[in-house]
């Protein structure tokens, strides 16, 4: 019997509660797969920072490293340690110290789900690049708090790192509708972001067979909105994909709908798998998180592993569920009551 060793790192807010609820979906596939799934839980959140002054232990990467896969909720709790503290002190480390340049994130309408769109229907997957660009840590600041301060943030694309995520985009392209949206600011940024038009240009030339167009960010976004359809797989740097995602999501119904996964293409380190939405604070704690978007991040981290029939049957009963009106709206049902619904759908 196949066996997995799978990371949990439930994080703060509503990251423990979907974290709770994707497991107990993905635990119940897996034995209906005739697979296991062994989970350790660690704490590393923002009150784990308040107790120990850390975000993960010092040794954490080495601990993840042994471990088939992440499936995490979400970090974060600005009213206690400041964000650029516990994101840079966790969810940023492990996608960059485990090169997972990839991060996957799905936008469609799960059925029955009553997006604002819902008339148009849409199928994008957008490719986000998750370890350089404009999140390279690479700034610093000067002379603070007087009148000549000066703050600088650099944004770093190498070309091996645009190169990568491109024809990993391309890839996915070629499974799908073979139709490529390449997303830049290469009309005001003229130097990353033509390099990234140049470079979407000579690797596009090796997919002959993938319609390829280059957009500006600012149209890219007022397409997924009034023509949704007209876009499959969408490549983008890593803030602007992050910003485009945000709205995938609300395309799609809300942040509860929006899956992702943080994938190390070469897997010479484990992927992680989490929900797009954050840790919520405002519902935090009123038990009505939506689960769906990490139980569906739960079905890509079993997908990657392999086991494509577990990963198919929990899609089969999110779809089921929501199909019979249940989960549908984000913030109107109990995360209790939208999980027991997905594992009695399960089969
Ligand atoms: P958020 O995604 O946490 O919430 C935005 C809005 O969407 C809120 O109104 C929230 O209630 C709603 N929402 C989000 N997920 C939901 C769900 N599953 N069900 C129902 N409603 C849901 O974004 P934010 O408020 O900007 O961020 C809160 C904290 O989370 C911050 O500390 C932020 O830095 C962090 N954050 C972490 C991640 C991550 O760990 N991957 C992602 C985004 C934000
Ligand atoms: C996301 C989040 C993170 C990001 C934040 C919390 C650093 O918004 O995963 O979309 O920008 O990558
Ligand atoms: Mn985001």
């Amino acid at each position: 019997m196949k066996n997995y060793a799978i990371a949990l790192i439930p994080g703060d807010g509503i990251g423990r509660d979907v974290t709770e609820a994707a497991w107990a979906v993905l635990e119940a596939a897996a034995r209906h797969s005739g697979i296991t799934l062994n989970g350790a839980r660690f704490p590393w959140s923002c009150a784990f920072y308040k107790d120990t002054g850390m975000m993960m232990p010092s040794d954490g990467i080495k601990t993840l490293q042994t471990f088939d896969a992440i499936l995490l909720g979400a970090v974060g709790w600005p009213t206690e340690v400041p964000d650029a503290v516990s994101l840079h002190g966790l969810l940023l480390p492990i996608r960059k110290e485990f090169t997972q340049y990839a991060n996957i994130r799905p936008h469609r309408l799960l059925p029955g789900v009553n997006g604002p769109l819902k008339a148009t229907g849409f199928d994008i997957l957008c490719i986000r690049e998750n370890t350089e660009g404009e999140y390279s840590g690479a700034g610093g600041r000067v002379h603070q708090g007087t009148s000549g301060e000066v703050a600088v943030e650099t944004s770093v694309f190498t070309r091996a790192g645009v190169e990568r995520i491109l024809r990993f985009g391309f890839d996915q392209a070629r499974r799908r509708r073979r139709k490529l949206a390449s997303v830049t600011k290469s009309n005001a940024q003229k130097y990353s972001m033509v390099f990234w038009d140049e470079i979407t240009r000579r690797v596009a030339a090796d997919y002959p067979d993938v319609d390829a167009t280059s957009y500006h960010v600012d149209a890219l976004a007022a397409r997924m909105v009034l023509a949704p359809e007209s876009l499959d797989v969408v490549v983008a740097s890593n803030l602007l994909g992050d910003i485009l995602t945000d709205l995938g999501a609300a395309i799609q119904g809300g942040l509860g709908f929006a899956a992702s996964a943080n994938v190390n293409p070469d897997r010479s380190a484990p992927s992680m798998f989490e929900p797009v939405h954050g840790s919520a604070p405002d519902i935090a704690d009123l038990g009505i998180a939506n689960p769906i978007a990490a139980i569906w991040s739960g079905a890509m981290m079993l997908d990657h592993l392999g086991e494509a029939d577990a990963a198919a049957r929990v899609m089969a009963a999110l779809e089921q569920t929501t199909s019979r009106g249940i989960g549908t709206v984000q913030g109107k049902e109990r995360t209790e009551a939208i999980t027991a619904a997905v594992l009695s759908s399960l089969s």
